[in-house]
């Protein structure tokens, strides 16, 4: 029977017999393979009997290749490793010709790895990040499933504009050029395939309240699409989000259900990719050596997941956090891009982060925010100005989750669609859950890929999700 690398290190029983698959990662003096099979971040040390391998087998032993391998588990008799296999039988599987193979065992930039999305998941870095996120979508689906919430799939296809921000990418079988127009001159739709003006989804949230106002805690773990132009390190056009959505809780059951999950899941991972995460903590704190002091971290990766952990968020309401902000060095000071001088504006992440990062040095919540510059969608508060939203704001990320209590009157909720523009009769199925035995309930958004990003320690979005869609890139 095959094994793989993970289980037999975990096992280190010495004389087993082992069987395995993998990819060179490097041949040496013509013994040593250090071989990966993809189920650890080790490789594992076999060592060849070259007096009884032909010249033409070792030849083809070259980093890249796929082979098949029979042999003895033995104690290493070299430094760098406990365990090593004493192959008895090799074979080429797939060879991988050095001279073309991008990949070659020394450091590459992340950009040119971009380039070569297809085959950077070889590598350390990139095998180990897509590994944590791997377990952290388990971690996602396994804290909502132990805490009562049904997985609800939300679809991808939408005649609405959930978060009212027209950045969508348009669906249609209109031919280029072709699409019928009507009597005003516009665009037919309802000649287009599904009769109607249809995108790809930017939230699954509006679909997903239908289900919680039946099933009571549902969540949606999905890809969500969306147009704006933001070449950023932590903007992608498509990206995974994670909405919880539940009936009969308010904002602070909102809050504390955000922060448990949040901490839930990286706890997940803290306990189970232990050899990647040492390997990313290690990467990091490389990486920031070559930064100015004033700009290194504090924490490595592993104390920030456990400081996360370990700590409540800090709660602050919009109002607050614009005192601070109006009174902080870097807005007297005129360093911020964009200065905060009165009550009202929306925060960019460079406030998020001085939160964050200089002033609470923690995760904050920030919550009743402007109504004016939140969704149509969220619980109008006794003020008449302010909404019942949530941010939450991560050390190096900005936003990672945003949420709200929805507004559940019918009449207000129909005043607010009014007042921002928005068609009513696009959402009379959404208002029909005001009119129908509605109720106080509340969800929130949680970026999967910048979850990705602070569990991993990696810098831009485009390192954590296998291969990235952004403005003027979607190759492979
Ligand atoms: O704050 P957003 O826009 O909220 C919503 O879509 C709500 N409907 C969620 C809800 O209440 N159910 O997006 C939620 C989160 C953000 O906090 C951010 O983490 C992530 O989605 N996000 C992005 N991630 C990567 N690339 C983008 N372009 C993103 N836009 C939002
Ligand atoms: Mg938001």
């Amino acid at each position: 029977m095959k094994c793989n690398v993970a289980k037999i290190l975990e096992s280190g029983t010495i004389l087993q017999e082992v069987n395995l698959n993998g990819w060179v990662r490097t041949f040496r003096s013509n013994r040593f393979i250090a071989l990966n099979d993809g189920s650890t971040i080790k490789n594992i040390q076999c060592v060849i009997d070259f007096e009884n391998t032909s010249e033409e087998t070792l030849k083809r032993i070259t980093t890249g290749a796929a082979i098949t391998i029979k042999g003895v588990l033995s104690e290493s008799q070299g430094k760098g490793q406990s365990v090593e296999v004493q192959v008895s039988e090799i074979k080429i599987l797939g060879d991988s010709n050095p001279d073309e193979y991008p990949i070659q065992p020394k450091k590459h930039s992340f950009e040119f790895l971009r380039e070569n999305a297809h085959l950077r998941v070889r590598t350390n870095t990139f095998s180990a990040v897509m590994r944590v996120r791997s377990a952290l979508s388990f971690g996602v689906h396994k804290y909502f499933q132990e805490n009562g919430f049904n997985y609800v799939n939300t679809p991808i296809v939408t005649g609405s504009d959930a978060e009212g921000a027209g950045e969508m990418f348009r669906v249609t079988t209109f031919e280029d050029n072709k699409a019928p127009v009507n009597e005003e001159g516009e665009i037919d739709y309802t000649k287009d395939f599904f009769g109607k003006e249809t995108n790809l989804t930017v939230s699954g949230q509006l679909e997903a309240e239908t289900f919680a106002m039946a099933l009571g805690k549902v969540y949606t773990f999905g890809p969500t699409f969306r147009a704006e132009n933001s070449n950023t390190t932590r903007h992608l056009a498509e990206f995974w989000m994670i909405e919880p959505e539940v009936a009969f809780m308010d904002l602070d059951g909102n809050m504390d259900l955000s922060e448990d999950f949040i901490k839930s899941v990286l706890a997940y991972v803290l306990e189970n990719c232990k050899d990647d995460l040492e390997f990313l903590d290690q990467r990091l704190t490389q990486e920031e050596k070559s930064k100015p002091q004033a700009e290194r971290s504090e924490m490595s990766l592993l104390e920030k997941l456990h400081f996360v952990v370990d700590n409540n968020f800090k709660r602050v309401s919009y109002t607050e956090a614009i005192d601070i902000l109006r009174n902080s060095k870097p807005n007297k000071k005129k360093k911020f891009k964009y200065l905060i001088n009165e009550w009202g504006t929306d925060l960019q992440s460079e406030h998020e982060r001085y939160l964050v990062e200089k002033h609470f040095k923690c995760p904050v919540i920030l919550f009743d925010y402007p109504a004016n510059i939140k969704a149509f969608y969220m619980r109008l508060n006794e003020d008449g100005k302010t909404v019942r939203a949530m941010d939450v704001l991560f050390p190096g990320i900005g936003e990672i989750v945003g949420g709200s209590q929805r507004e559940e009157r019918y009449d207000v909720l129909v005043e607010k669609i009014k007042a921002m523009g928005i068609d009513e009769k696009e959402l009379w199925w959404y208002l029909d859950l005001r009119k129908f035995g509605t109720a106080v309930h509340s969800g929130f958004g949680l970026g999967f890929e910048r979850l990705v990003l602070f569990a991993t320690g990696m810098s831009n979005i485009r390192d954590v999700i296998p291969f990235p869609r952004t403005p003027q890139n979607a190759e492979f």
